[in-house]
């Protein structure tokens, strides 16, 4: 199965009140490593965009600290007309230990293109994994 990849690095900014990363900084770069992953998918299609349908699962499972890398890796595990269902994987790197599996999640995307009124609508993708 293809895997998306997308890292970075967490900055004193991205952490919370016990110093370790903000869970919320997580799910934005989840967001974007899946958006990253179903922006692949859907080039050759009429489709112009994915947005963000659901977040069906999430787990946090380990502490990330300022100074580590995170990496993620994105898999598209079900597709439907419209929605694209991607696993995502965040792996913590630091000096001492690497692929560290912190946090993961399950995203529905769902594909767009934007209609005579300017706003964006789905879209049947037609494409299948
Ligand atoms: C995305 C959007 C255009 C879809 O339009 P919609 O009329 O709601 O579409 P539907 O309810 O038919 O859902 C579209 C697909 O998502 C699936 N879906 C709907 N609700 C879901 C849920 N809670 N969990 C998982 N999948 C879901 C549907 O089964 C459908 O899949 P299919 O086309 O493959 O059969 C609209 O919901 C929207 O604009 N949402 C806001 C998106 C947004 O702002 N995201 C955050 C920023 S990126």
């Amino acid at each position: 199965m293809k895997i998306t990849r997308y890292s970075q690095l967490v900055m004193p900014q991205d952490a919370n009140v016990v110093g370790t990363l903000f869970g919320g900084q997580m799910v934005s770069w989840m967001d974007i490593a899946v958006a990253k992953a179903a922006h692949r998918f859907l080039k050759g299609t009429e489709a112009e965009a994915a947005v963000t349908r659901a977040i069906d699962s999430i787990e946090f499972e380990k502490p990330v600290y300022v100074g580590n890398w995170v990496n993620f890796e994105s898999r598209i595990i079900k597709t439907g007309h419209s929605s694209i269902v991607i696993q995502v994987d965040a792996f913590k790197e630091s000096h001492e230990e690497d692929n560290i599996l912190a946090c993961t999640a399950i995203f529905t995307m769902v594909s767009v293109k934007k209609s005579s009124d300017g706003s964006y609508q789905k879209v049947n993708h037609n494409k299948f994994i």
